[in-house]
């Protein structure tokens, strides 16, 4: 018999996802150099299903049904070139390549057309969840050509989460668009993850509460507005006890934070375009200078930390700090979404961000009640520009945006870093301004440079000999 899907790379994440389609009713095979991993492939399949391992890659494609549906699974860069020179000449027309992993867009356009001379399709696809999302449910973001996402739909669908009975994934885009989106994705959850660990801060230096408390604060908040992923993750943090010592784990973790460049890459891409994502560029920042360490320290014992102290009464102030994540969590996916809505156009993806929202309401790391507010908002206005211009998003942030700004200012007062708060803070009230200051740049700019300006008050390019005075 013959298998309906083929993997390569039975890393964690291949294998669950091979065993969550195979529980779907697909017959699967997988291939792994090593022996181990097709073992315990097998071994981990539900009963009743039929999965396959395999050690050596001519074995897999002999037995998969044509057209053939392959996806890879393997560390981005050089790794998935590896696989496509030593898979493709085994390939015929008409077969379809999936590469799940996290490779930068611009390493998928040129594989798609890399392929596409040979007649093979390459698809990208971001795949969101982690290991337990592959295993039960992930969210799946496809880009490439339309006649191949045809041939792995049904797979897709049926491995997908599912939110009001629709599956998490939809065709997003051309060439690299389900990479793009998964990169913004990342971008989104970087900043997300950093507005969560200022609030943490906040709460510790603010109102003194312990990781008991914290635990009991992050639950209640996952279930109202910021009900999340993240969210709900943060609760169960508070709550890990230690196996080295009697402390709880997150006590013990060295403040380092590490990142493996989609962070970085969205932040990159989004100055290319050019579009404002301040609030990720600061979770990016704030990961690098988390490296800091010795210097870290050392400016510790140099600079002393402002005479003022955050103090509110406790119930106000976890109040205050909820609001003040909502309305940056609001300002981070608005950040995300217009930069997908402007790389959609310059770089003709053809990105639909009605599907976009729709597909990361569940199985994906940024997934929160949130994302019903943005799907609404897009079936009014499909080519909204900005979230921020939908009035029911404005009336959820005129509703938390007094509460930001009080713990904005305090944190400022206290010298607490909450560079994450504040760039979307920031970002709201330029977006906002209808006249920004920024005429002045622009007089700057004639005057050292002749660069010119515009106008307010009639159409043209004008320069100005300025004067100096002394
Ligand atoms: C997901 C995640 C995942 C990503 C990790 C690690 O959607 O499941 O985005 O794909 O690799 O979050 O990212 P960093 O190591 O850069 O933090």
């Amino acid at each position: 018999t013959l298998y309906d899907f083929g993997m390569i790379g039975l890393g964690v994440m291949g294998r669950n996802l091979l065993l969550n389609m195979a529980d779907h009713g697909f017959s699967v095979i997988g291939f792994d150099k090593d022996a181990a991993k097709n073992n315990a492939l097998e071994a981990a399949a539900t009963p009743g299903t039929t999965v396959k391992g395999v050690s050596e890659l001519s074995t897999m494609i002999q037995l998969l049904e044509r057209p053939r549906k392959v996806m890879m699974l393997v560390p981005a860069g050089q790794p998935v070139d590896d696989v496509i020179a030593s898979l493709s000449p085994l390939l015929e027309p008409g077969d379809v390549i999936i590469d799940g992993g996290n490779s930068h867009y611009t390493d998928t356009l040129r594989r798609v057309q890399q392929l596409r001379e040979k007649n093979l399709h390459f698809m990208g696809i971001g795949v969101s969840g982690g290991e337990q999302g592959a295993r039960t449910g992930p969210s799946i973001m496809p880009g490439g050509d339309q006649e191949a996402y045809a041939k792995v739909k049904p797979m897709l669908e049926a491995i997908a989460a599912k939110v009001k009975g629709e599956p998490c994934v939809a065709y997003l885009g051309k060439e690299g668009a389900g990479h793009y989106v998964k990169m913004v994705h990342n971008g989104i959850e970087y900043a997300i993850m950093q507005l969560i660990s200022e609030s943490y801060t906040l709460l510790q230096q603010g109102a003194g509460l312990n990781n008991d408390q914290l635990h009991e604060v992050f639950k209640s908040w996952n279930q109202g507005a910021l009900q999340s992923f993240l969210v709900e993750i943060t609760a169960d943090i508070f709550l890990q006890n230690d196996d080295k010592t009697d402390k709880r784990l997150v006590d013990v973790i060295s403040d380092k934070a590490g990142s493996k460049g989609t962070g970085k890459w969205t932040s990159q891409d989004s100055m290319e375009l050019p579009v404002a994502v301040p609030t990720i560029d600061t979770a990016v920042a704030m990961r690098t200078i988390s490296g800091y360490k010795d210097q870290r320290l050392e400016a510790a014992g140099i600079y002393k930390a402002p005479e003022s102290t955050l103090h509110v009464p406790a119930e106000m102030w976890i109040k205050q700090v909820h609001d003040a994540l909502y309305f940056a969590t609001i300002l981070s996916y608005a950040q995300g979404l217009a930069m997908l809505f402007e790389a959609s156009k310059d770089l003709k993806m053809d990105i639909p961000l009605p599907e976009v929202v729709k597909v990361w309401r569940g199985g994906c790391i940024i997934r929160s009640t949130l994302l019903e507010v943005f799907t609404q908002a897009y079936q009014q206005r499909p080519d909204l520009p900005n979230i921020l211009l939908d009035k029911g998003v404005a009336y959820l942030l005129e509703s938390v945006e007094a509460n930001t700004r009080s713990v904005v200012a305090q944190a400022a007062t206290a010298g607490v870093p909450v560079a994450g708060l504040m760039s979307a803070l920031s970002y709201f009230d330029a977006f906002r301004t209808g006249r920004m200051a920024t005429n002045l740049i622009q007089a700057q700019r004639d005057y050292f440079g002749a660069h010119t300006y515009q106008r307010i008050d009639m159409p043209g390019t004008f320069h100005t000999e300025w004067q100096h005075h002394e």
